[in-house]
């Protein structure tokens, strides 16, 4: 028999491993709050499905910067390019086909941890409503970004397909790394103030749509299009230029390309203040609960300053694909970071469970 262990980033103290009920209450509120045993397979089995898919968004931006974008086939060549690779079950060596198909063999190993995850909830953990809803919403976003990675092929990448999948691949993490931070039970003491709470939300809404913002920008690049012109693209839309653009700071209207790369500014702005907002605060509520969150408050911090800088560099120094990589897996760690505060400071009190049977 082995016993469930109480390993969120975010525990605040050692609790009681008798099987309580949340913030004191009894009858069947407090019956509903008890944990149910997580076999430790199903907890590795939900942490490997959250790296699958950050290795795929990361994947994804290797193949758009390294114009494979359509290496399985042109825009329109229905089922030949998609999910056929030219016509073909299996892709030739040309390194755009193999880097192509390396990102949906990917795809294809991220949804099957998936199904087994909402299969194992479904079947297994009958009382964790939470974590049955979180992977089976996953599984619902999974198919619908596999439609949509085809519609974007057949589209010709079009800037707001490629926005869309990108953001859509976010969510796919969110509810994944709910669902495991659930299953390892890293759900706090539930004692925050409401206003920290809309504050984390707020801010997780802030960086999501940062990175849909980006993700729009690099598609105006045109990466891997058929006749693509990289010096067209809101990239260097302001010239060299940051934090300054065009000779000003916020010179919307000079043209669409200047607007869409002003955009990714702007909610950037927005996302710097929640995030060292946040951070701060919940750094100093923390610290009077000796709680080890404020750790996480400025690994966040942390992760923002170097997604800025990588940013900036983009800019400044022209294109390098390892930069925009860079840039997209920072991106995508504070994404992470921001979404795990929001899970802790949100999570309601859970009491620890018996011990977990083996299955
Ligand atoms: C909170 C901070 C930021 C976040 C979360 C963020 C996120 C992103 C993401 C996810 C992408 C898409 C990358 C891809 O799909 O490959 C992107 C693209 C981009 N970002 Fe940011 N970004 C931030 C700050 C900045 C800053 C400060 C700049 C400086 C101007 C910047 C400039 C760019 C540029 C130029 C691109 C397009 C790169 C390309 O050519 O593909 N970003 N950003």
């Amino acid at each position: 028999m082995k016993t469930v262990m109480s390993v969120g980033i975010d525990t605040p103290t050692k609790r009681s491993s008798k099987p309580r009920a949340a913030g004191g209450g009894g009858g069947s509120d407090a019956r509903s709050n008890l944990l149910e045993p997580i076999p430790a397979g199903f907890r590795r089995l939900s942490w490997t499905a959250v790296t699958a898919v950050f290795l795929l968004v990361i994947l994804g931006g290797v193949v758009r910067v390294s114009d494979s974008g359509l290496g399985c086939g042109p825009a329109g060549s229905g089922t030949h390019g998609w999910p056929l690779c030219n016509g073909r079950l299996v892709p030739g060596l040309d390194v755009n086909h193999v880097l192509e198909y390396s990102h949906r063999i990917v795809a294809g190993i991220s949804s099957l941890l998936i199904i087994a995850l909402v299969l194992w909830a479904w079947r297994r953990l009958t009382a964790e409503t939470a974590i049955k809803r979180l992977t089976a919403a996953a599984l619902g976003l999974v198919v619908f970004e596999a439609v949509l990675g085809g519609a974007t092929v057949e589209y010709d990448l079009h800037e707001l397909l490629v926005a869309v999948h990108l953001g859509t691949a976010m969510i796919i993490l969110a509810l994944l790394l709910a669902a495991a931070r659930a299953a390892s039970r890293g759900t706090t003491a539930g004692l925050w103030p409401s206003g920290i709470k809309r504050l984390a939300v707020a801010t997780s809404v802030s960086v999501w749509a940062t990175i849909v913002a980006g993700g729009y920008m690099s598609g105006t690049q045109a990466y891997g299009r058929a006749a693509a012109d990289q010096t067209f693209g809101a990239r260097l839309a302001c010239g060299a230029e940051f934090p300054g653009c065009l000779g000003g700071w916020f010179p919307f209207g000079r043209s669409e390309m200047t607007d869409v790369h002003l955009a990714h500014r702007a909610l950037m702005y927005v996302t710097a203040i929640l995030v060292l907002t946040l951070a701060a605060l919940v750094l100093r509520h923390a610290r009077a609960r000796g709680d080890r969150l404020g750790r996480w408050a400025l690994v966040a911090t942390g992760v923002l300053g170097l997604q800025i800088l990588l940013g900036a560099l983009n800019v400044v120094l022209d294109k390098s694909g390892w930069l925009i990589i860079a840039h997209l897996a920072t991106g995508t760690i504070l994404w992470i970071v921001a979404v795990s505060l929001t899970i802790s400071v949100t999570g309601r009190p859970r009491a620890q469970g018996p011990p977990a049977r083996p299955i």
